[in-house]
């Protein structure tokens, strides 16, 4: 796809800029619209031969909360799938409890833990439910 990628929408769920440009150039960006309006992106990052990363998912702010981010979930799995993929990761911030809560929704499971991942790479810091974001929740499924 050659469309510009949905900047606001992806920084939604990242707030680095540089980072996000740095992935959706090396990755693969889908955009869910409804009445020609973009509400939803993600965006795959190849990481291993048959282990892809979900590395963005975001829905917009006035369509969250009504399933459309597991139904974009599910369109990922089907996406890696077809791809040839057979396990997807995704990383989320310790102090992003609803996040944790929608990917193991989603039938996600943690399997470690970078330590001062968010410390490490992002220059400001960052506040969530009044708990910083110093490391990085990783978890993974089967596809
Ligand atoms: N706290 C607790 N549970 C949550 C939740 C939250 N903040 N957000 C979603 N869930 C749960 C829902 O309750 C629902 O559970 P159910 O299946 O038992 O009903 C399930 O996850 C799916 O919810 P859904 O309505 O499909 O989620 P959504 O459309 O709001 O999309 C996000 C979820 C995370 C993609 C969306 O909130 C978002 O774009 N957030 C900002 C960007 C972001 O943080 N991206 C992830 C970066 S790690």
């Amino acid at each position: 796809m050659n469309e510009k990628p949905p900047m606001e929408l992806l920084l939604l769920a990242d707030p680095s800029r540089e980072l996000v440009q740095e992935y959706i150039r090396r990755g693969t960006c889908f955009v869910a619209e409804k009445k020609g309006q973009i509400i939803g992106v993600y965006v795959l990052l190849p990481t291993r031969p048959q282990t892809v990363e979900l590395v963005n998912i975001a829905v917009m702010p006035s369509h969250q909360g009504k399933g459309i981010g597991k139904k974009l979930l599910k369109h990922t799995i089907q996406t890696a799938k077809s791809m040839g993929y057979k396990t997807m990761e995704v990383g989320t911030g310790n102090s992003s409890i609803g996040q944790l809560a929608f990917y193991q929704k989603c039938g996600f499971r943690m399997i470690g833990i970078d330590f001062d991942f968010f410390t490490r790479h992002y220059s400001e810091a960052i506040f969530e439910n009044g708990i910083q974001c110093r490391d990085m929740i990783r978890l993974s499924r089967d596809l």
